[in-house]
């Protein structure tokens, strides 16, 4: 081809490309987190050692990645942030890589969720006493100079004098009285500059518990990001056998009253109810997988939309605090990639498990039938060792050890894909 040919061929296909893009609708909300514990100890940052993934990721059809909390932090994985503005001093890299990082993205269809700590701050200073409660000082231009007004007054690490803690203690660093209006406003301002300055669309909120839910909802109305998660952690209801009971609803009903209390659109709650059940069920209790009403038993059940599932992070996984079982993780992905609910697939299973593929595939089954968070579920069967359910009519999905399903999978449903005690099925074309 002569170069003029070549170009008007690139012409003709950079039209046919721009005419067809704004008919495609947007994707449906996949998550992936984008690091685990170890992340701020990479060699060449973490920033940097994504940008050579994003392929993979845009081949798993991931729409957003949660990456860490960006600001400088008394803790090298970020939860202890103090100069929030302060985005060179992370050991993940610095400003110019991040915002490098996530234009990359960004030029592939992905946008980043920003991990949003504010429950508590360090201070820049010590106090006589030895603690990081003095705030001033800590910017140039006095943003954030906050007093010892702005920290709750029943504060466990320091001496505070602002309101009541509007939620539950933590130790590390002072807790942030949210019920200031500064606090309000600067937080909110810190939050759009993140927006507009760094890049950002959406927010991982950390350790919610730890201040009202009203605050959230303030915070999510001044900033009108894209999507929202928060981490609402509870432990599930025990038996005395040490095992989950079977019913788990005030655990998914706690997560419902937080979204609704926090506005609901675009805020969501990672499912820990579906986690905790799917873990013992996969154990050999499917029987679990179906609550009283013919639905998921987890917070999928009672409200899709809003409802983040997950298989593990950096606290459940790599501080070994709630792990998987490790040999059934790629049913918990053939489990939460097929049924409703907004999926976040976690940075090791992704990248070190050797599962890439196997998650892609399972991906790009949900993508091409359509499958999303409202998706509608059929509960077939739900045995200790199989459980099968049909979604949207479309697809089908097996998990567990049973493979006689005797004649339940019809005969226009062909395998799309399997592996180790999992199948999905889709319609035949
Ligand atoms: C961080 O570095 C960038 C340049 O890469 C600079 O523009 C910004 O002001 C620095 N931020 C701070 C808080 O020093
Ligand atoms: C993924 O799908 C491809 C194409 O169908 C297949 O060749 C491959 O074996 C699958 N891999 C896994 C791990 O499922």
């Amino acid at each position: 081809m002569s170069l003029d040919r070549v170009a008007a061929f690139t012409q003709r296909l950079f039209l046919v490309t721009c005419f067809l893009a704004p008919s495609l609708a947007a994707a449906p909300t996949l998550l992936f987190q984008g690091f685990n514990w170890d992340s701020c100890n990479k060699d060449c940052g973490l920033y940097n050692s994504l940008l050579a993934s994003i392929d993979d990721l845009a081949a798993a059809g991931i729409t957003h990645v949660w990456l860490p909390p960006p600001s400088q932090s008394a803790a090298p994985q970020g939860y202890l942030p103090g100069r929030l503005y302060d985005l060179n001093a992370s050991k993940y890299g610095n400003e110019e890589q991040l915002k490098s990082l996530i234009k990359a993205l960004n030029n592939k269809g992905i946008k980043s969720v920003a991990d949003i700590v504010i429950n508590h701050r360090t201070g820049e200073k010590q106090d006589g006493s030895g603690k990081y409660c003095i705030f001033e000082g800590g910017t140039p231009d006095e943003r954030l100079d906050w007093g010892s007004s702005m920290i709750c007054k029943d504060d466990d690490y320091c001496v505070g004098n602002g309101n009541l803690d509007t939620g539950g203690p933590f130790t590390g660093a002072p807790d942030i009285d949210h019920i200031n209006p500064t606090v309000q406003k600067e937080l909110s301002d810190w939050m759009n500059w993140l927006m507009t300055e760094i890049g950002f669309d959406g927010w991982r909120f950390d350790y919610v518990k730890g201040y009202s839910s009203s605050f959230t909802k303030i915070y999510m109305s001044n900033t009108s990001p894209d999507f929202a998660v928060g981490e609402l952690w509870s432990s599930l209801a025990y038996g005395q056998d040490g095992k989950p009971d079977y019913n788990q609803d005030n655990h998914r009903n706690e997560l419902m009253k937080w979204v609704e209390e926090g506005g609901g659109g675009a805020l969501t709650a990672f499912d820990f109810t579906t986690k905790g059940i799917l873990q013992a069920a996969v154990q050999g209790e499917l029987w679990r997988l179906i609550d009283p009403n013919g639905k998921p038993p987890g917070f999928i059940g009672i409200m899709p939309a809003n409802a983040v599932t997950f298989i593990d992070n950096h606290d459940t996984y790599s501080q070994n605090l709630w792990p998987f079982p490790s040999d059934k993780v790629m049913l918990g992905y053939a489990y939460i990639l097929t049924h409703p609910g907004i999926p976040s697939i976690f940075y090791d299973h992704f990248f070190s498990w050797g599962l890439k593929e196997a998650i892609i595939n399972v991906s790009a089954i949900r993508a091409r039938n359509g499958i999303g968070a409202t998706s509608q579920v059929k509960i077939l069967k739900y045995e200790d060792d199989l459980y099968v359910a049909e979604i949207d009519e479309k697809i089908m999905v097996k998990i567990g050890s049973k493979d006689d399903l005797g004649n339940l999978i019809p005969d226009n449903f062909e395998v799309a894909t399997s592996g180790l005690n999992y199948a999905l099925w889709e319609k035949k074309p």
